[in-house]
């Protein structure tokens, strides 16, 4: 199946997000596609805010995807792959993929990732919303992780409007092979330039910490995490940080 995506652009919006769930619940067809030049209300994972100032790319994607919650979940790290394969041809400095969806330039983070799904019926969801912001011309400071974007990090100044149909043409065609095998077909690809893999780690879970070694991820995208016991720790959300070198 090829989906066709129709762009929207607006100015300005509260985020592209919440316009899309609106959109969404009014029976909006998938594969519509909102960008903002800013956002005054952007929102990240995990209930963070996500700065939204002109010159990056603000997009969602309305999607309705015959996937189960589970299934649908792992879209995140798709959408990881088409940012970092759209990145990495455009900076000279490594493109790597930090669980669960965002992107690292140079150990930067230069995109983040937010995927929101509504009403399922018959065992599948009905939508998905998925949100991505990337770092083009400017990057927040006083962040929880390193930070960066594609000027400071030696690449192109891309005006955002031409880094989405770059990301279109490069996620297109993983969407497409994740709708017909899932992320199973595709976890590989994410494990050859997963960010950390064999490495200690943190992860990060509310309020509770968890060190290990990053022993890879399950088809569902799940991070296997070894135990200074040997015991392995299966952890489905949450934030990783790596140990300092
Ligand atoms: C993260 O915390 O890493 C996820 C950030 C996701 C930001 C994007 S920008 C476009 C879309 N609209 C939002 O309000 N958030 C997402």
């Amino acid at each position: 199946m090829t989906i066709i995506f129709r762009v929207e652009s607006v100015a300005e919006i509260d985020s592209t997000n919440d316009a899309l769930k609106r959109r969404a619940a009014a029976g909006a067809e998938e594969g519509l596609v909102l960008r903002a030049g800013r956002q005054l209300a952007g929102r990240g994972r995990r209930g963070r805010g996500w700065v939204s100032e002109p010159g990056n790319l603000y997009v969602s994607i309305l999607l309705r995807p015959a996937k189960a919650p589970i299934e649908a979940a792992t879209l995140g790290f798709v959408a990881a792959m088409a940012i970092g394969n759209m990145v990495r041809v455009l900076v000279p400095v490594p493109v790597t993929l930090k669980w669960p969806n965002d992107v690292l330039v140079d150990g930067g983070k230069v995109s983040g990732i937010l995927l929101e799904s509504g009403g399922v019926s018959g065992g599948r969801v009905d939508w998905l919303v998925l949100g991505m912001g990337l770092n083009l011309r400017h990057h927040p400071a006083d962040t929880l992780y390193p930070t960066t974007d594609l000027i400071a990090a030696g690449g192109p100044d891309l005006a955002p409007a031409q880094a989405l149909d770059l990301l279109l043409a490069e996620f297109q065609p993983l969407y497409e092979r994740w709708l017909a095998d899932g992320f199973a077909a595709l976890r590989d690809q994410w494990l050859a330039h997963g960010a950390g893999l064999g490495q200690r780690i943190v992860a990060r879970l509310g309020p509770e910490e968890v060190a290990g070694v990053f022993a890879g991820i399950d088809p569902d995208g799940t991070l296997a995490l070894t135990l200074p016991n040997g015991d392995t720790r299966r952890i489905a959300a949450g934030d990783i940080f790596f140990a300092a070198a």
